[in-house]
């Protein structure tokens, strides 16, 4: 297990503990209103001696969100979606679509009150159910990502598990295709690219479990008991979160793919070939667009979706720029609708140019040469490695060379249109 028993004195601890509330506050009135294009917030000041399950709470909703007025973002018709991202995949409101994973709506109004159940509740359903003593059995030399045996005995400490290691306990029926739900879609929350720190993590499970009611508060215990450790005692967890730079979260022709990829969150979703943050993304297809768009293209599911007046390119590049722009227009089969809607207004022209191009440039020997595949659901199956006569690191380079000379034809060839005329069209 990652984390080691802290020694020290109790009184240093529980100040340094204050102190990385307060820098974590800082930095979060700071960032985050630039990020998400919301009106400056002044900086709060904070008595270090009242820092209370509320203000974890508040936090809590700024990380998950990146505002204080989710409502407000998504009427926007923009996605409420702050560092922690969870909105990405989680449903929170009955507002917003998003259905690949359990929902976290809060059950205090109507219409929500008719589902009966809400995270905080099913958490301490999780610890009792079979498939949680199995897990346990299962992975008792610890999860291979995280390197956690499961170990949680309360709700609580079942929501702080699930951040740290989400392989733990994979929710029936939410695992990755093909796995026997063993493997969860989720990113692990405390490391690249979302990478919270523990004091970040323990105000998130403060607002899961504040929402519905502020007596359900047991998040900072639940951390200490699941780790034996005072929260905050770490060093290295003391440091407030990065920052990231500020600004609107718009992508620029300026930008690098990766720094694109980062700033759009693509990587939450998809596997990108050559982008270090984009290795495992399992919502959405293996974005490699020199093989995937032609082939979309032509297969009679996209037919009938041009047929039936929603799809509209007719070239590899239109295809990548209409799947951004406009995720609805076709569905990849295997895939739900799942992804935002809201990247239109997300991109500069020539921001746009700059990803699609490269995701134009990648394709099946661009995906083996960085060790990535097809997910199960994708209907043209994994893909076929080069002949194993040839060692295969040599396979590989032949391969990505041949390929290379392909798309240099293939982008240089396919009916450029003007984005912004099709960005015009959504
Ligand atoms: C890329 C998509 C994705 C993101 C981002 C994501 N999750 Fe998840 N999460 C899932 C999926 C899929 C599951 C169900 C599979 C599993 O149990 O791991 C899940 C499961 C969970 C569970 C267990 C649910 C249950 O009912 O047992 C919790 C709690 C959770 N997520 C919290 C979060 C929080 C908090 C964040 C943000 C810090 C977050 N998730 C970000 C996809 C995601
Ligand atoms: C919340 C998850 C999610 C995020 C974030 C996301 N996507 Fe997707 N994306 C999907 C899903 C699911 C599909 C398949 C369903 C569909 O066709 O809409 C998809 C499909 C695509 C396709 C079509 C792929 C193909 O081979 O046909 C492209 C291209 C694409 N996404 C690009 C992007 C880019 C670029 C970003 C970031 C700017 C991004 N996506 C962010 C979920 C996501």
């Amino acid at each position: 297990m990652a984390k080691k028993k802290g020694a020290g004195i109790i009184v240093f601890k529980v100040a340094l503990w204050y102190c990385t509330i307060l820098g974590i506050f800082a930095a979060y009135t700071n960032w985050l209103p630039q990020i998400r294009g919301d009106a400056p917030e002044a900086a709060v000041a904070i008595d270090v001696s009242a820092v209370t399950p509320e203000m974890l709470q508040e936090m809590g909703e700024k990380i998950i969100y990146g505002s204080h007025d989710p409502l407000g973002v998504l009427a926007r018709g923009e996605g409420p979606i702050g560092k922690g991202q969870c909105p990405l995949c989680h449903r929170f409101f009955m507002e917003q679509k998003a259905d690949r994973c359990p929902n976290m709506i809060a059950l205090k109004t109507e219409p929500q009150k008719l589902l009966q159940v809400s995270e905080e509740a099913r958490s301490h359903e999780r610890v009792k159910e079979p498939r949680y003593e199995e897990a346990k059995k299962r992975l008792a030399d610890g999860e291979k990502d995280s390197g956690i045996v499961p170990h949680a005995e309360t709700g609580g400490q079942y929501l702080i598990e699930s951040e740290y290691c989400p392989n733990c306990f994979v929710v029936e029926g939410f695992g990755l295709k093909g796995t026997n739900d063993t493997v969860s879609p989720m990113p692990i929350i405390n490391k690249p690219p979302i990478q919270l720190v523990d004091t970040e993590i323990v105000a998130v499970v403060s607002y899961l479990q504040m929402r519905d009611d502020p007596s359900k508060w047991t998040a900072k215990d639940d951390w200490e008991a699941y780790f034996g450790e005072e929260l905050g005692a770490n060093e290295e967890d003391a440091a407030p979160a990065e920052e990231k730079p500020a600004g609107p979260p718009v992508a620029l022709g300026s930008e690098s793919p990766e720094e694109i990829v980062t700033k759009m969150t693509c990587y939450a979703c998809h596997k990108i070939p050559g982008i270090s943050v984009a290795k495992t993304g399992a919502i959405g297809p293996l974005l490699i667009e020199g093989t995937n768009s032609a082939n979309r293209l032509k297969s009679p599911e996209y037919q009938a979706a041009v047929k039936a007046g929603k799809a509209h390119a007719t070239t590899p590049r239109e295809y990548v720029i209409e799947s951004i722009m406009d995720p609805g227009a076709f569905i990849v089969p295997g895939f739900a609708d799942d992804m935002m809607k809201d990247f239109k207004h997300k991109f500069t022209v020539s921001g746009l140019d700059v990803l699609v191009d490269y995701l134009l440039a990648q394709d099946e020997a661009a995906a083996l040469a960085d060790g990535m595949d097809r997910l199960p659901n994708e209907k043209e199956g994994p893909i076929k490695k080069p002949e194993a006569k040839v060692d295969t690191g040599e396979a590989v380079a032949k391969n990505k060379s041949m390929s290379d000379d392909k798309q240099t034809v293939k982008v240089s060839s396919s009916g450029v249109i003007e984005s912004s005329t099709f960005i015009g069209l959504n």
